[in-house]
């Protein structure tokens, strides 16, 4: 069997913050690794503060990790070359709120290098991929969380980039937007793309997931295929949700 490919590939990354006026230390990522598979969708969990939007920013190099090794690719992360093929949705999309989603469209196409007329040719199909072509030209400002979401979305899909990093796509979403969200996740696998998301809504996770990482306290805890995660030797079953309380309470990491 030939080697997999490997869409990301992050090796003991350490992050640590200093905050206040006696900058105390919030080591936010401790020595992480992990690697996705060209084709995959792989689930980022833990708790809050697990350090997962953490990583998943020095991964797109918004900021620096402080040790460590990250791979996109093929392509060292520190090049701004390997993110060219790379959508992100961040946790909390800042748009400007005057923008409407064409004109938000054409500023993030021109961003990324696209020239007027290819942006003119994804866009309207984009939008309706999203589900917002009828407000297409209505002012962010006049936009629910979850339509923000989509427009969020559209803008990680824009370049039509491999991979897509997205951190906690559905949060914040009613049932109907969290389903939209998971249909298009998994259409956008089938359509090639390698997907890397965050999550807390485990059910969508053991839907979506091939495989997962549990992050807790900056530390990977678990990682593995859904599957053997969930079946043990002895023929028991345990649900992601029981698996997921149960690592991010447990002291030791086992990365
Ligand atoms: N810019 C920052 N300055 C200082 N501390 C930070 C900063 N960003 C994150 N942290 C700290 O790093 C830790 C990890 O935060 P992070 O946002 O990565 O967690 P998370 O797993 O994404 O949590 P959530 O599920 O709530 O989104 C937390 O203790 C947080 O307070
Ligand atoms: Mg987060």
């Amino acid at each position: 069997m030939s080697e997999p490919v490997l869409m990301v590939d992050v090796r003991n990354v350490r992050k640590t913050f200093r905050i206040g006026f006696f900058r105390k230390r919030v080591e936010a990522v401790r020595g992480v690794s992990f690697s996705v598979e060209k084709g995959e969708i792989y689930g980022l969990l833990g708790p809050n503060g697990a350090g997962k939007t953490t990583t998943l920013k020095t991964m797109m190099g918004l900021i620096s990790a402080d040790g460590g090794s990250i791979q996109l690719l093929g392509k060292d992360a520190s090049s701004h070359r390997s993110r060219e093929n790379i959508g992100y949705l961040p946790e909390h999309a800042y748009f400007h709120e005057y923008l409407t989603p064409v004109e938000l469209l054409d500023f993030y196409g021109k961003l990324y290098g696209m020239s007027q007329k290819s942006i003119r040719d994804k866009q309207s199909a984009l939008l309706e991929k999203v589900g917002l072509t009828d407000a297409a030209k209505r002012p962010l400002k006049k936009f629910s969380k979850g339509m923000l979401q989509r427009v969020g979305l559209a803008q990680a899909l824009l370049a039509d980039p491999e991979l897509l990093i997205l951190d906690e796509p559905m949060s914040g979403l009613d049932p109907i937007g969290r389903k939209f969200v998971a249909d298009l996740i998994v259409e956008l696998n089938r359509s090639g793309k390698t997907i890397l998301f965050s999550s807390h809504i485990l059910s969508d996770v053991e839907r979506l997931c091939s495989r997962v990482a549990i992050l807790r306290k900056g530390e990977k805890v678990a990682e593995g295929r859904l599957e053997d995660l969930l079946k043990h030797d002895d023929g028991t079953e345990e649900t992601l949700e029981s698996l997921f309380v149960r690592k991010a309470m447990e002291e030791t990491p086992a990365n």
